[in-house]
């Protein structure tokens, strides 16, 4: 930099400025997602290799052959995706059985949300919430400088329906739910969905999950039925396609036409929308590995509820939530031993009354192990 350049940009460092960013934004802290490899590896020194990332509900198997193949033989990267993403729009219809104009894409289902609650909410609107949660929804409500109603869950972290009701006013734009819930693992029922939607509130049901569920196809079906229903999906999670960023909504016909006026053009990036394509065509495969992550959840959640000192919540995610049930236990020895075997756990200091927690992700057979002798050095270490 020049000595003519150089004092010109001090000058405009210490000049006084009056332009101040939004009040909201000033107050609001921003969503912290679940550590990243290469930030663990720095801050722990464990080298890249031998972390086992069980923080942020990835898929251990990453994408199907089919999707790499489509992403290594593409030869146009230097152009502009489908402007109208039509095939992937046509595979996402064909997987979800709703017509074509009822998906709105996004990069990553965060992208959808963030869209959404743009769309809706202003300053002095509501939304009803159901801690504990995706602590985005909250996140985002605060960008909007839009109020939340949080409605707790009961003991067993199931929605309260008439507490609900009974938080709805006028200011009330809509209600967010998670099924299953991320980090209870608990879906919705159908009644208490039904029961939701009968009030004629805007329902935004947030299904991130629903693959690894009992009920896999989830509650797609009732867009078609209901006005006021919008699901939320990703390919993140069981697809194992996170790191491309690929998530839709699936919408009653009357709002898609001002999320388009909302969101940016080219609404997914190019080789996200081949490695989508590819992975719904060849759906079998992807939908095995599920089945293997569904399994070696069953064994993972026996080995938590086989330690003394963990209560997990049973769960139809690819994550289990699990209490800390013992005083001589500490959180901070938990994750202190797990770092030192490289595995990364998802941690909730922020959310109250979740202090005590860990989320694990269900990964591979073998992290499975590694974390179990992790779990046992806990014992050995604290002697329960
Ligand atoms: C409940 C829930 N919804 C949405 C997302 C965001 O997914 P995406 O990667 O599609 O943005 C996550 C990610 O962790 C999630 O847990």
């Amino acid at each position: 930099m020049s000595q003519e350049m150089d004092v010109r940009v001090q000058q405009q460092r210490t000049l006084p400025c009056s332009i101040a960013v939004r009040a909201e934004i000033a107050r609001m802290t921003a969503y912290a997602p679940g550590e990243s490899l290469q930030a663990f590896s720095i801050r722990t020194g464990v080298p890249l290799k031998r972390i086992i990332k069980l923080n942020a509900n990835e898929s251990p198997y990453g994408p199907i052959p089919a999707a790499l193949h489509a992403i290594r033989s593409h030869d146009w990267y230097n152009q502009y995706p489908d402007t109208r993403a039509s095939l992937l729009k046509e595979a996402v219809s064909r997987y979800t059985c709703l017509d074509t104009d009822q998906i709105v894409l996004g990069h990553g289902s965060m992208e959808v949300i963030n869209l959404l609650w743009h769309l809706f909410l202003s300053s002095g609107d509501a939304l009803v919430c159901c801690p504990p949660t995706f602590s985005l929804y909250a996140t985002i409500t605060n960008l909007c400088g839009a109020q939340i109603r949080n409605v707790e869950r009961t003991g067993n972290y199931e929605i309260d329906v008439k507490a609900i009701g009974a938080a709805l006013t006028p200011e009330t734009k809509f209600i967010v739910l998670c099924s299953p819930n991320n980090p209870t693992g608990n879906p919705i029922p159908e009644s208490a969905l039904l029961e939701l939607l009968e009030t004629g509130r805007l329902v935004i049901l947030d299904e991130a999950y629903v693959e690894f569920s009992s009920r896999p196809t989830g509650y797609a079906a009732l867009v078609a039925r209901y006005d006021n229903l919008i699901i939320l999906r990703t390919l993140s999670k069981w697809a194992g396609l996170a790191g491309l960023r690929v998530g839709y909504g699936l919408f009653p016909r009357w709002i898609v036409p001002y999320m388009q006026r909302a969101q940016q053009p080219f609404e997914v990036n190019v080789a996200g929308s081949l490695a989508a394509i590819a992975t719904l065509t060849h759906l079998s495969e992807a939908q095995e590995r599920v089945q293997r992550i569904v399994e070696e959840r069953e064994r993972l959640f026996h080995l938590l509820a086989g330690q003394p000192y963990l209560h997990p919540f049973p769960s139809e995610g690819n994550f289990i939530l699990a209490r800390l049930g013992d005083t001589r236990v500490r959180i901070e020895q938990v994750q202190h031993v797990m770092e030192s075997y490289g595995i990364l756990l998802r941690y909730f200091p922020r959310l109250d009354r979740m202090h005590d927690y860990i989320r694990v992700t269900v990964g591979l057979p073998e992290h499975t192990q590694r974390f179990a002798d992790a779990l046992a050095l806990v014992r050995e270490t604290v002697q329960v």
